[in-house]
């Protein structure tokens, strides 16, 4: 998942931190498609889940700083995503998900991220301005 401008929101803090998930998937893909050992894929996983939680987490407290009013709504969203982040982390280290299984669900990862930036988090910015 690249980043291009066109995911900007005009909020520093939390475009700098998209950038960085959108990286940790590019690591996440090219583990896959370059046929990367279980132990590196996991390990880009690790970074992906913790690195989740960490931007959830800041962008939260922004939400309620600002006063934007979807919290709730948004929290709920930021729960489902990284629940398939763990789950996908989980069924490789459970079972050794195959790599094509993996890759669908970064492809299914990046498509999530991608649509909520464009067209979740870019309400935020509407608040902090
Ligand atoms: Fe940037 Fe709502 O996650």
């Amino acid at each position: 998942m690249t980043w291009n401008d066109g995911l900007t929101i005009g909020v520093d803090a939390i475009d700098n931190q998209h950038k960085q998930l959108c990286k940790a998937i590019d690591d996440l893909y090219i583990a896959c498609e370059s046929g990367k050992g279980r132990a590196e894929i996991i390990s880009t996983l690790d970074f992906l889940r913790d690195y989740t939680i960490k931007h959830f987490a800041d962008e939260q407290v922004l939400q309620k700083k600002c006063g934007y009013p979807k919290c709730d709504q948004h929290k709920a969203l930021h729960e489902a995503f990284l629940a398939q982040v763990v789950t996908l982390r989980q069924q490789v280290i459970d079972s050794g998900a195959g790599l094509v299984e993996v890759n669908k669900v970064v492809r299914l990862v990046t498509d999530w991220l991608y649509n909520h930036i464009k067209k979740v988090d870019v309400e935020i910015a509407q608040y902090v301005k």
